[in-house]
């Protein structure tokens, strides 16, 4: 690769069994084989208060949301699993985004999410496997400045759909796909960046 990606890794659910958890793990695979810097982390251990502006006004960002800006701005790709809930995007994730979309002291609009490149994913007990709730996910991200990839894939049945160690999905198409997620956005976010990193050597940019 000509630069290598570094690309951060989590799941829009907070559960400690979670299925979307366990895939992400999978694109992440994915990601690494095809030659990025991968890191994951679990929302979970950055517990966060639903977005306040009086807070924010009164007490700034909190602790944990400045952890997610900096992991978010030290990458420059993403993978998300996120579970639908009630057809759309689940709270754990928009709150984490929403308190991540606000600008620390001195710093840009949008700077953590801005020229991103994110790939997401899905995966639900049900037979729709979570695939509506992306089509928020990818609307939110679109709109900060995040460039989704065109892959996506949502898992359907998910208690089944697992090998016994949760390192591979059973069906063999699907699996593949989801490791491709994680390749391309490795493979974009590489081309992109190398290209961005020449055209600031040349004084381009
Ligand atoms: C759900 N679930 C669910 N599933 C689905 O396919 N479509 C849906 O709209 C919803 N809605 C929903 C709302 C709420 C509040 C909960 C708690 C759950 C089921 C959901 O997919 C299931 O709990 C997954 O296991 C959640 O993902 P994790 O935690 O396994 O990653």
């Amino acid at each position: 690769m000509a630069y290598t990606p570094k690309i951060l890794c989590f799941a829009g659910s907070l559960r400690n069994d979670s299925f979307n958890k366990k895939l992400v793990k999978i694109a992440m695979a994915g990601a690494k084989e095809a030659g990025a810097d991968v890191t994951y982390v679990d929302l979970k251990d950055f517990p966060l208060a639903v977005y306040d502006g009086d807070v924010e006004a009164e007490q700034g960002i909190p602790e944990n949301g400045m952890k997610l800006k900096e992991l978010l701005l030290a990458n420059q790709g993403i993978l998300i699993a996120c579970p639908e809930y009630n057809s759309s995007i689940s709270a754990a994730l928009k709150n984490a985004i929403d308190w991540a979309s606000r600008p620390a002291k001195g710093e840009g609009p949008l700077a953590c999410f801005k020229g991103k490149i994110a790939g997401l994913m899905s995966a639900s007990p049900g037979a729709l496997g979570g695939l509506r709730g992306l089509v928020t996910v990818r609307s939110i991200l679109e709109n900060i400045g995040v460039m989704v990839v065109t892959e996506q894939v949502s898992v359907s049945q998910a208690a089944q759909a697992f090998n016994a160690d949760f390192s591979a999905l059973l069906d063999e198409k699907k699996d593949a796909s989801v490791r491709k997620i994680g390749a391309r956005v490795a493979e974009v976010t590489s081309k992109l960046f190398a290209e961005e990193q020449s055209l600031q050597k040349s004084g381009s940019r």
